[in-house]
């Protein structure tokens, strides 16, 4: 038998989708995800949420200004977009060279959702414009209200939103953001439109049993929610199909401990640290650790018509135990995994892109 590859050299990868929230907050987390990825797109669900150009100007300066000396690393800007974003808005974001996308956040679904959108019908000209100027919409995907189940939110979002928006404008680019479903890959699957989607490290390792063994598990919990096995495995299938529209997104999205381990927590999973190993581990277990490197590092810069990253990364085949804590702000956070075993672990990177 022949002994397993003990390391593993691919394109240095992006993150296209990613929190990294503001001040100390930012300045804890960012070297995480500079340390093994060349760019990645930034949320923009900060209080107050990044709705125009110039905003999203002063936070990327924020975000370089946070960078650890020594690193390299592009932040792509997303704007928040709203009721009330403007076609113009949306011609500056394509002029200006630093905003990849426009991001949807239907009001209420989320963290720092209360700004966003009420009715998609409210945002018909930035739609347009969007779709004309070429300008990405990503998504949140899933449906809001008390009557929709939370395990369903996806799947309704879709046929209810999505699929008529994406009929609407066949020729806008869109990101099914943080895809969780069987129905979500298919929808991307079925080729409606130009529809790509991100999938995160936590969606692809684990199911909804994850969250309750042994005990509540409140790092687990994010939005959209872990879904059922077959779910699961409809997203593994979808990550090492080598299909060019699938590709890594973590949407790791820190919270203070205390705001995670609480009676009413917050929402998402802080993977940055160990972002790239947990990868490898979803792609090791379905037996294609050869096309991690397409999914992490071509696809998305394909998608987003970016040139892909010239540097290279190496995972080792060295078993590492993740902290069971972090410093963060002037508190601390749990990261995803804490406590436990990798078997795949990062070179040193942060070199150039
Ligand atoms: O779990 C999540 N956390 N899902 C989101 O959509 C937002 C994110 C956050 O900003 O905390
Ligand atoms: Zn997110």
């Amino acid at each position: 038998m022949s002994s397993p590859v003990s390391t593993l050299t691919i394109t240095r990868p992006d993150d296209w989708h990613l929190h990294l929230r503001d001040g100390a907050e930012l300045a804890s987390v960012l070297g995480y995800t500079a340390r093994a990825f060349a760019r990645a797109i930034v949320m923009p669900n900060l209080r107050p949420p990044v709705t125009t150009v110039k905003q999203a100007a002063r936070y990327r300066d924020r975000i370089r200004a946070a960078l650890p000396a020594g690193m390299s690393f592009e932040p792509l800007m997303t704007l928040y977009l709203t009721d009330t974003t403007s076609p113009a808005e949306i011609d500056r974001a394509a002029a200006s060279g630093f905003v990849a996308g426009v991001k949807l956040y239907p009001a209420g679904a989320t963290t720092h959702s209360d700004a966003g959108v009420t009715s998609l019908a409210r945002c018909a000209a930035a739609f347009e414009r969007m779709e004309e100027r070429d300008v990405v919409l990503q998504v949140h995907g899933e449906a809001t209200g008390d009557d929709v189940d939370p395990y369903d939110r996806e799947s309704v979002f879709i046929e209810r939103e999505l699929a008529p928006l994406v009929a609407r404008h066949p020729g806008l680019r869109v990101v099914l953001e943080h895809v969780t479903t069987r129905a979500g890959v298919e929808f991307v699957r079925a080729g409606a439109g130009k529809v790509a989607a991100t999938i995160t490290p936590q969606h692809l390792l684990y199911n909804r049993g994850a969250m309750f063994r042994g005990g509540l598990r409140p790092h687990l919990y994010c939005l959209p929610i872990l879904k059922r096995e077959r779910d699961r495995e409809a997203l593994v299938a979808a990550a090492i199909a080598g299909d060019p529209r699938f590709f890594l997104g973590t949407d790791s999205a820190p919270h203070e401990r205390y705001a995670k381990e609480t009676a009413c927590g917050c929402a998402g999973v802080f993977s940055a640290p160990a972002a790239l190993e947990l990868y490898a581990r979803a792609f090791e277990e379905a037996g294609r650790l050869d096309r991690l490197e397409s999914f992490s590092s071509f696809n998305g810069a394909d998608f987003y018509r970016l040139p892909r990253n010239q540097g290279r990364v190496t995972l080792e085949r060295r078993a590492w135990t993740v902290p069971e804590s972090l410093p963060f702000g002037a508190g601390e956070i749990v990261p995803m995994c804490a406590g436990e075993t990798l078997a795949w672990q990062l070179r040193d990177a942060g070199g150039a892109p």
